[in-house]
């Protein structure tokens, strides 16, 4: 059969979405005791469009004076906010939800925007989710007694909360849903390249009546996150990014009250058996590496291939790549959208030089990238083995490797052998592989023929250089608790 060439059949014409309803001020200040404040700082730095370096909007650099006006709006808030009747506390989270709900689409476009992911993902699964994680705390938040029994949970009091820009709003949601369905207030910083969609959550809160200072947003860069995390009046730091900022964290925190939760960095080992229905095997393939550019903690960036289907899986794997759509993150049609910065398309194209060099063999599809902005073709790398360093370190980008094995245990062996633990994939046919694999693999969230599915009551989270804590599900009530017996 003659095989049919995507590319030349048939292209698709643009399905750009329009911006002209959005609203977004030319400048942010910083929302401290549910006002927007000037930083004492008086700096604002820009926020940019990934994918065609055009300027968003001015965004307010708070300092330490600032860190320490949000800490104190979210302890005098905390006084009543803790004392608030738990139903009452619930309808406030819940009416948040409804309200992301009607503003989504707004969201999923600022979030494609600021960030450069494609708005199928922003508008399908980011945004939705986010709404999710809003609905789902708000139902634990007057059953708290009943998910703890005989355990008399009391809030933790002001958390501090500092997320990358992978995942911008969702990640707010995950760090500030749990935080007050458990009674505590917080102060929340964005990453400094994806600040809108907190800001815009922001103003959302406000309209949304929720007492002032229980949320706090402020913006900056690590300065700023790291006046936060060394703050003294504050009961928790809950951290999502880079396993180095995350061990930075701990020394700083290390002998004060703090507690902590760090939700770091990933190398998840995505492992295809010869039994695995091959066709659904590669859509997981691509799902699992190419999702949000790669941008994954929890990203299959290591893919394991029984040797018997290498062949196969791989040619289909090239087939499939060639018809993924790079581009304008606002068009309908796009797969892939931009990297999201420049600082992290320079640390991927820094990997794909390494591993040439480490004697890799690389295979990119000759798609053409737009000229402006940030961009990196779906990247390959065949022929590793378990010491180069594109195997043993995260990228975060759209580069995967690609390893084979001939037995169970060999595989369980190389997919454990790696610093992180943070998920892992098993595509097979046989139950009993699942069973045994997902028993034996090392990794906080295992999935079996399927990839990068989240869900509000599951937890997350990993294992050594991945992280502490789980999030989401009853478990990511438990680390904004304490119990008085
Ligand atoms: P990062 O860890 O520096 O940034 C994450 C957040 O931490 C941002 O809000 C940032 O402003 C803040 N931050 C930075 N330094 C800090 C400090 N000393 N104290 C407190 N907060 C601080 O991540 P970055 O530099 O943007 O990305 C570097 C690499 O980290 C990526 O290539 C990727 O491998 C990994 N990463 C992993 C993420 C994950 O979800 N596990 C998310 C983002 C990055
Ligand atoms: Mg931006």
């Amino acid at each position: 059969m003659n095989k049919i060439d995507i590319n030349k059949s048939w292209n698709y014409a643009s399905a750009a979405e329009g911006t002209e309803h959005i609203q977004l001020k030319s400048k942010y200040d910083l929302f401290i005791n549910g006002e927007f404040v000037k930083p004492s700082s008086k700096k604002y730095f820009n926020t940019i469009n990934p994918a065609n370096g055009e300027h968003i909007a001015k965004v307010a650099q708070a300092n330490k004076e600032d860190v320490d006006k949000a800490v104190k709006a979210a302890r005098k808030a905390f006084k009543s906010w803790s004392k608030l009747e738990p139903k009452e506390r619930g309808k406030y989270i819940f009416r948040i939800a409804r309200m992301i709900q009607e503003r989504a689409k707004e969201f999923a476009l600022i979030e494609s925007m600021d960030g450069g992911k494609p708005i199928r993902e922003s508008r399908d699964i980011d945004i939705p989710l986010a709404a999710n994680h809003f609905f789902y705390y708000a139902g634990w938040a007057d059953k708290l007694e009943y998910v703890f029994p005989n355990k008399s949970p009391k809030p933790l009091g002001v958390a501090g909360q500092i997320i990358p820009w992978n995942f911008p709003l969702l990640m707010a949601a995950w760090k500030i849903a749990p935080a007050l369905a458990a009674g505590n207030t917080v102060v929340l910083k964005p990453a400094e390249t994806t600040s809108l969609t907190a800001l815009k959550l922001a103003e959302l809160i406000q309209d949304s009546g929720l007492p002032k200072g229980v949320v706090n947003i402020i913006t900056g860069a690590g300065e700023t996150g790291a006046e936060i995390v060394n703050h003294s009046d504050l009961d928790k730091i809950a951290f999502t990014g880079s396993t180095v900022v995350g061990k930075l964290i701990q020394r700083s925190i290390a002998g004060s009250k703090k507690k902590t939760t760090l939700e770091l960095g990933g190398k998840g080992a995505n492992i295809i058996f010869e039994d695995a229905a091959i066709d659904q095997a590669v859509e997981g393939i691509v799902n699992a590496i190419f999702f949000n550019q790669g941008h994954v903690c929890c990203a299959g960036s290591r893919l394991f291939v029984q040797a018997s289907v290498e062949s196969v899986v791989i040619e289909k794997l090239k087939d499939r790549l060639s018809t993924l759509i790079i581009g304008d993150p606002l068009d309908k049609n796009t797969d892939i959208g931009a990297i999201n910065s420049a600082e992290q398309l320079a640390t991927i194209e820094k990997y794909i030089a390494i591993g040439k060099k480490e004697g890799a063999d690389i295979y990119q599809p000759k798609c053409q990238l737009p000229k402006k902005g940030n961009w990196c073709r779906p990247t390959l790398f065949l022929n590793v083995s378990q010491s180069h360093t594109i195997v043993q370190q995260e990228i975060f980008g759209p580069v995967l490797t690609i390893q084979t094995f001939r037995t169970i245990d060999e595989v369980i062996e190389k997919a454990n052998n790696t610093p992180f633990g943070l998920s892992a994939g098993v595509w097979t046919e046989k139950g009993s592989k699942i069973f045994k694999l997902s028993k034996k693999l090392k990794a906080g969230v295992i999935w079996a023929n399927t990839y990068n599915k989240f869900d509000p009551t599951s937890p997350f989270g990993g294992y050594k250089e991945s992280g502490i804590g789980r999030e989401g599900g009853l478990h990511g009530l438990k680390p904004y608790l304490k119990f008085e017996l």
